[in-house]
């Protein structure tokens, strides 16, 4: 129900307009007295203001430039008597929306307010629009802890050359976000920006996806079709979650790299491409060349330069301004009228160990945006497991006299590392980073 506050010191006309108001289903608050204005204006927020010119008290032309200073966007309608022509042209230019004149026809009341509602409205949206896409142009990276700073430092200075960069990170921590503005800044802004997602490509399909193919290549081939490192000629390949390609891709993608050109299946003739190649994984790159599982020759071409985001938990300077901006999109997303955090809800994100870093968080107040009622969110209608509810901390060392320190230490450490391995539903680089130890270290513990 849309609120309106009307200011007009004879009773008479005063309960008229309310009459009609309430009838046409607006909540209304009356108030004949201009020093009131202010404060009532303050405790009801309403959505529009009718606002008599001549009022005892204090008049309105002062009132409107005072509530215009409070809210810029504020709808005030001047009602103004039979003389006064004058103070209306002065009003309006004052911010005033529209006037009604005294005594008044109650439909042109009612349209003059229904408008004012659409403009209001509509103005809400254009900002919206003006918000989004500022930030689609600018491709907000949030973050000013000394971490990201540096990060931001090392984009400025390697974006505008062509070298090939490595952006590793676990899940979450904003390896696509980093892509992009790298792409953002580079001299190849205008030219495509081609991602690929190396695990998603089924074995059969990788060379058909890398180098395309020729109509009539294999059966299914029915038209010609242009391959990846085609499309992305001139422009800048992300090569998303690469340690996920298999073997038999990265051999082709290494040629390619080396080679500079590329031949669609079935057809005859190589086609020269260059593009700058960023590629991202959440593994650790030097294990898994160990394990036989990533080309050591290839990680070799693509590590011209390395960017490594730390996990969110490493950067809690960072959490307050996520919280921020991720509330603050997803009001406007699902119409909510939410002013914050409380101070519960605000410690839960800073003690927090956020294994799925800034997508879990980003996920977890929307969630919180959507589920909840009041002004502000409280911890509860957060949807987080709390680390101290998580079974690491119920552990209790058997003392065993036979035993020494040593064989004591062994086995509380290889309980230790089994529940958090349990903990993290064997997730090894989870579990690595719980424990603050290197994932390598890890493994060799756990043989
Ligand atoms: N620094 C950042 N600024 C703004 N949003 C971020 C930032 N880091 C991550 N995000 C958001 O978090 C989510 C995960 O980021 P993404 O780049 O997909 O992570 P990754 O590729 O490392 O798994 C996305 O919704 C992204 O918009
Ligand atoms: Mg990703």
């Amino acid at each position: 129900m849309h609120s309106i506050l009307i200011v007009e010191d004879n009773w008479e006309t005063q309960l008229l307009i309310a009459s009609i108001l309430k009838e046409n289903g607006y909540q209304t608050f009356l108030i004949d007295d201009g020093r009131k204005v202010i404060s009532k204006f303050n405790s009801c927020k309403p959505d529009i203001i009718l606002l008599d010119i001549q009022l005892p008290g204090e008049d309105g032309i002062s009132i409107l430039k005072k509530l215009k200073e409070i809210d810029q966007n504020v709808i005030i309608i001047m009602i103004s008597g039979t003389r006064g022509t004058k103070n209306i042209v002065e009003t309006i230019k004052l911010g005033a929306y529209d006037y009604v004149r005294k005594p008044f026809d109650q439909d042109e009341l009612l349209l003059t307010i229904e408008r004012a509602l659409k403009t209001q409205e509509l103005n809400q949206q254009v900002n919206d629009l003006k918000r989004k896409l500022h930030f689609k142009k600018n491709n907000i990276v949030i973050g000013n802890s000394p971490q990201i700073r540096r990060i931001l430092n090392q984009v400025d200075l390697i974006a505008p050359t062509n070298m090939s960069v490595i952006i590793q990170g676990d899940s979450g921590t904003g390896k696509e976000v980093f892509a992009n503005l790298i792409y953002k800044k580079s001299l190849r802004e205008n030219r495509p920006f081609i991602a690929l997602d190396c695990g998603a490509i089924p074995d059969t399909l990788v060379e058909s996806e890398l180098f395309g193919h020729e109509k009539g290549a294999f059966t299914g081939a029915i038209s010609s079709k242009a391959g990846k490192f085609e499309e992305a000629n001139g422009g800048t390949l992300l090569l998303d979650e690469i340690t996920n390609m298999p073997i038999l891709g990265q051999a082709k993608l290494l040629r390619v790299l080396e080679e500079k050109q590329t031949t669609r299946i079935g057809g005859r003739n190589a086609r020269k491409v260059d593009f700058r190649v960023i590629a991202t994984s959440n593994k650790d790159f030097l294990f898994e060349i160990s394990q036989g599982n990533f080309r050591e020759d290839l990680y070799h071409r693509l590590n011209e330069f390395q960017i490594s985001l730390p996990s969110l938990s490493e950067r809690k300077d960072d959490i307050p301004l996520f919280a921020q901006e991720f509330l603050n999109n997803a009001k406007s997303r699902y119409n909510k009228k939410i002013s914050g955090f409380n101070s519960e809800a605000m410690k839960i994100f800073l003690d927090y160990h956020w294994p799925g870093n800034v997508r879990e968080m980003k996920n977890v107040i929307n969630r919180a945006v959507v589920t909840t009622d009041s002004n502000v969110i409280q911890a509860q209608q957060l949807s987080i497991q709390r680390q101290d509810d998580l079974p690491i901390n119920e552990f209790h060392p058997q003392i065993d006299k036979s035993n020494s320190l040593k064989t004591m230490l062994k086995k509380y450490e290889t309980d230790i590392i089994q529940n958090t391995i349990e903990m993290t539903n064997g997730n090894k680089t989870k579990a690595a980073k719980i424990l603050d130890v290197n994932i390598r270290t890890l493994h060799r513990k756990m043989k």
